[in-house]
């Protein structure tokens, strides 16, 4: 009986073999073979805590700037590498990050994406975007976007070099094979009589300085005169300038709240006439952790890239200890259980976010859970 047993064993054993090896042929895989690859009972861990710091960063763009010359790197940044997912040069899954340095009197030339993208100036002043023919002037902790289809050039009117950071969904796109750039950029020639497009490497500015923050900054208000909708879609924010000082001022007249367990004061840069967040597929937040706060540990299915804009403190994700303080960059990736802590006594400090929520809140992938002083992990939003 024993025999014959594992003789039937071997004659299985051989007969799936062939079968693996056929299906294989015929670009067929089993199953039964991949099963725990794709019923996973949780989202599946790839990218790693990471972070950036700015004293490593910034002297190496300096650097670049003395020996890659802007016409050569078209954008001179440099890209943060999660090696979790090297060896793409990726943040998270599907957010993709960098810091770019201009030198005074540099541009690069007019172009559009179906990426959505964002940036967020660190360091320098005369730094500017010119979004769909609005010329916007970037400070410290401004945020400008250039959303999907959006036709878009950069530079530095300054003295000395500016530094920003740049924030897409350039991943999420990639892995939708939907990357596009576009770079013949064509405008009316004003100069002509027959008004004939001509080929420009920097757009014509046709709106008046701070147009969106005098459509827009009201809060509570908004111009019936005017078409919300601006460049190729219509599914993003049509105010392209969120000013820091609004920003800081919007955290702090918050700031005897209780806030959020999970994230102190936090504040959502929002499209002003419905509330949505800024691009279809990102949500960019402000965040002031007051003086000490540490805050209670969650998990998500959303992934989440920082900027430090103030202060110093920790960021604990899984076992993995984020120490930040100013300009550096850092990512919570998804379904890490994180929590932060602004370690001084005595200042604040404020960390710009973005996340993927809106694309997985679409698609009804958004996941969220707690964690209790006793340890129970409590679901908070299925
Ligand atoms: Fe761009
Ligand atoms: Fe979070």
């Amino acid at each position: 009986m024993a025999t014959s047993d594992a003789t039937s064993n071997m004659e299985r054993g051989a007969a799936r073999s062939e079968l693996s090896q056929d299906a294989a042929a015929l670009n067929l895989m089993e199953f039964w073979e991949e099963r725990a690859a794709l019923e996973l009972l949780q989202p599946r861990q790839s990218a790693d805590p990471c972070l950036w710091r700015w004293k490593d960063i910034e002297p190496r763009l300096h650097r670049a700037a003395e020996i890659v010359p802007l016409e050569e790197a078209e954008r001179r940044a440099l890209l943060f590498s999660n090696p979790g997912l090297a060896p793409r040069p990726f943040m998270t899954n599907t957010i993709f990050g960098a810091y770019s340095l201009y030198n005074p009197g540099e541009h690069a030339p007019v172009h559009r994406h179906t990426p959505s993208a964002s940036r967020m100036l660190l360091e320098g002043e005369g730094a500017y975007t010119t979004v769909e023919g609005e010329k916007c002037t970037m400070h410290r902790g401004d945020l400008i976007l250039t959303p999907n289809g959006t036709w878009h050039d950069h530079g530095n009117d300054g003295d000395g070099p500016i530094i920003w950071m740049d924030v897409l969904d350039l991943p999420l796109v990639e892995n939708l094979n939907s990357t596009v750039f576009e770079f013949d950029y064509f405008e009316e020639d004003a100069q002509s009589n027959t008004r004939e497009p001509v080929q420009r490497t920097t757009q014509s500015v046709v709106h008046p300085d701070d147009h969106s923050q005098n459509l827009y900054s009201g809060g509570g208000y908004k111009p019936l005169f005017i078409d919300r909708e601006r460049g190729a879609k219509g599914d993003h924010s049509p105010m392209f300038v969120y000013r820091a000082d609004q920003t800081r001022e919007q955290l702090d007249r918050l700031r005897n709240y209780d806030g959020s367990p999970y994230d102190g004061i936090i504040i959502e840069f929002c499209d002003p006439t419905t509330g949505a967040s800024v691009m279809p597929t990102l949500s960019y937040t402000a965040q002031l952790l007051r003086p000490g706060e540490h805050t209670r540990a969650h998990r998500h299915t959303a992934n989440a890239v920082y900027c430090v804009m103030e202060g110093s403190g920790y960021t604990q994700i899984g076992d993995t200890r984020l120490d930040w303080s100013r300009n550096d960059a850092f990512c919570a990736p998804a379904w890490m259980w994180h929590e932060h802590v602004n370690r001084s006594s005595t200042d604040d400090a404020v960390l710009y976010s973005v996340t993927d929520v809106p694309t997985l809140k679409k698609l009804g992938l958004y996941r969220e859970e707690c964690r209790m002083d006793d340890g129970e992990e409590v679901l908070v939003t299925k």
